[in-house]
């Protein structure tokens, strides 16, 4: 049975409302990485991170799951073998479209975590500096979302899931983050075909065995219709 393993990026709830992070307009182009998104910038200015993520949290609710999300779901229920969606977002998109076992390796924006004991729970809608940790106390709280210097999460299951995928799909994202931007690449390497589905060419596109370039609503339902009806 072919085992599909499934990247996931922003360009896949562009058509739900959300932004991306790199196209014209983008969240980078409105706030600096270094500010909001690293552990440096969040110790700097803990106010400033949870409003960015606050906002997003809110934007993320208000949204719905697209044909996109929704298909890649049935694949997950249809398909006769293993599928893994490994998801650099950290809306909750690809659960609200049906899907069950979507890996956040980028974390969530759904959770919180404490800094000082590594507790998790869910995140309140609007999360504050001083929030105190339900176990420990401690006025730690952050977003349970990784920031570009931490390690991603499930890097114990996305490993040998990549080393054993015969089709590795990467869907709307731009290939500049890594590790992701590197697993087309060593899926190829391993033997596996790999399929790009993207609004325009990523910057990895030359590692992919086939290219589709268009919006997701529309190139991910057919392209999933064409694999389960094969
Ligand atoms: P990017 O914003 O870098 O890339 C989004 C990609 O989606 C681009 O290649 C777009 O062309 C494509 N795209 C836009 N609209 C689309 C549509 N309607 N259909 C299909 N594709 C579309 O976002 P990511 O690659 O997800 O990490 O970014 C990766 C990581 O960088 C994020 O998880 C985040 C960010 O910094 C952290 O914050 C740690």
């Amino acid at each position: 049975m072919e085992k599909i393993v499934i990247l996931t990026g922003a360009g896949i709830s562009a058509e739900s409302g959300l932004s991306t992070f790199r196209d014209e307009g983008g969240l980078w182009s409105q706030h600096a990485i270094e500010d909001v998104a690293t552990p440096e910038g969040f110790a700097r200015n803990p106010r400033l991170v949870h409003d960015f993520y606050n906002a997003r949290r809110a934007n993320a609710g208000r949204v719905k799951p697209n044909a996109a999300h929704q298909a890649l779901a049935r694949l997950e229920t249809e398909h006769p073998g293993e599928v893994l969606i490994i998801t650099q977002n950290v809306d909750n998109l690809h659960e609200r479209g049906g899907a069950r076992g979507v890996l956040h390796m980028h974390g969530s924006l759904f959770g919180a975590l404490c800094n000082a004991c590594g507790h998790r729970w869910e995140a309140p809608p609007r999360m504050h500096p001083d929030d105190p940790c339900p176990a420990c106390a401690a006025a730690a709280t952050r977003p349970d979302v990784v920031w570009f210097g931490e390690i991603p999460y499930g890097m114990e299951v996305i490993d040998p899931a990549l080393n054993a995928a015969d089709l590795f799909v990467a869907i709307g994202t731009s290939g500049n983050v890594y590790p992701a931007a590197a697993y087309a690449q060593h899926c190829r390497r391993l033997g596996a075909r790999t399929v790009e589905l993207n609004l325009e060419p990523s910057a990895n596109t030359r590692d992919f065995d086939e290219r589709r370039h268009g919006p997701a609503s529309r190139i991910v339902p057919a392209w999933v219709n064409e694999v389960l009806s094969a």
